[in-house]
């Protein structure tokens, strides 16, 4: 990012000049990355937003009419929620797949939600609460067998695990580029499916077919309207760069270690109250609890001014999540991992959780 501050500054694609042509190289070579790390059909159908957030509002409002069925699960962040809550009041139909007590969606609960007016299933890959992992696989094979478009918000995996939106069937995919990416806040996208095709959610420049006052009707100028963020996508760019040498695999399974000692030594403590799978493998790194009957607010205060531990508390943007959780009333602690946390950083977390059970006895 202070690469191109320093020595760029272009504006891609807005003049033939040295630099915006230098902009416009570094955008294309970022979008090639990010389509090649989710295997999307092509770079050009890979478009950038300014998080998950966007993107999933640019799916549903260009993809959605009035009368259309939607499914999601039971788990899912507001992203998803109060775009549809609006659409709602618009004339889409909405259907809420029950996930288990620890965030599982069994596949056939999405296939029985089905309706002859079904068009879109989306369903978030891993819990922001539990980092539970839904069976995106099964789901896409429920939605391809009855013709229904599916879309997967990978806000909590993309960077952690390894997704093949070619393999699995997935239409849409909406990612943030500021958590297990690794890059800066303002960077994300939604990559689209080979034969999928969306309304913008905004019109404007695009520095494209400038003698129109029509939107372009190519991708990604289409859904690409505005200045875009290059420092971000500068930054997302050396990050997801910086991932490859990692191996995303290899991000999964340390996280995955990681939550499993967490978990492990979390069970000694008597008072702490753990949600989410017991078993490892079955979610991604952020890990929630309580303890006793303490506030969970004032958990996330104590683990910072005591021990230096930034956690989040509260509902997590998810209030249907919690609700499935059965945590709604209070929200609960979340602890979160990644590839630079280490084996040191559970023992202190579980030394710090113990003082704090130990201080409510
Ligand atoms: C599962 C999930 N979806 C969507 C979002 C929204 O991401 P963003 O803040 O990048 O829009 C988040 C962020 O916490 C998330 O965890």
């Amino acid at each position: 990012m202070q690469d191109y501050l320093e020595n760029c500054g272009g504006s891609p694609g807005r003049a033939g000049h040295g630099k915006a042509l230098a902009a416009a190289r570094m955008v294309y070579e970022v979008r090639d990355a990010l389509a090649t790390l989710f295997n999307a059909p092509s770079p050009g159908r890979l478009i950038f937003t300014k998080n998950a957030t966007e993107a999933i509002n640019l799916l549903l409002f260009g993809f959605l009419n009035s009368g259309d069925h939607v499914i999601v699960s039971s788990m899912e962040h507001n992203a998803v929620m109060r775009p549809l809550r609006e659409l709602e009041t618009r004339g889409v139909r909405l259907s809420v797949a029950p996930c288990d007590g620890c965030g599982r969606l069994d596949p056939d609960t999405v296939r029985r939600s089905l309706r002859p007016d079904t068009r879109l299933i989306l369903v978030l890959h891993a819990s922001n609460i539990t980092g539970t992992l839904l069976p995106i696989g099964e789901i896409a094979a429920v939605a391809r067998a009855a013709g229904v478009r599916f879309a997967v918000d990978v806000a909590q995996t993309a960077g952690v695990c390894p997704i093949d939106m070619q393999a699995v069937g997935i239409d849409f995919l909406a990612f943030t580029g500021h958590k297990s990416l690794g890059g800066p806040q303002g960077t994300g996208g939604l990559a689209l499916g080979a034969d999928v095709d969306i309304r913008p959610l905004m019109f404007g420049g695009t520095g494209s077919a400038s003698e129109s006052e029509i939107q372009p009707d190519f991708l990604p100028d289409k859904l690409e309207s505005g200045t875009l963020n290059a420092v971000g996508i500068a930054g997302l760019g050396a990050a997801v760069a910086d991932l490859a040498q990692f191996g995303v695999a290899n991000v999964l399974a340390h996280d995955q270690k990681l939550i499993g000692l967490f978990r492990d030594g979390l069970r000694e403590i008597p008072g702490v109250e753990v949600y989410g799978p017991a078993n490892p493998r079955e979610a991604v790194g952020v890990l929630s609890l309580n303890i006793g009957d303490l506030p969970c607010e004032e958990v996330g205060v104590r683990l910072e001014r005591d021990f230096g531990i930034l956690t989040r508390t509260g509902l997590h943007c998810a209030p249907a999540a919690h609700r499935t959780l059965g945590t709604f009333g209070r929200g609960a602690v979340r602890f979160s991992v990644s590839r630079f946390s280490t084996e040191a950083d559970i023992q202190s977390a579980l030394a710090a959780v113990a003082q704090l059970a130990r201080s409510r006895c």
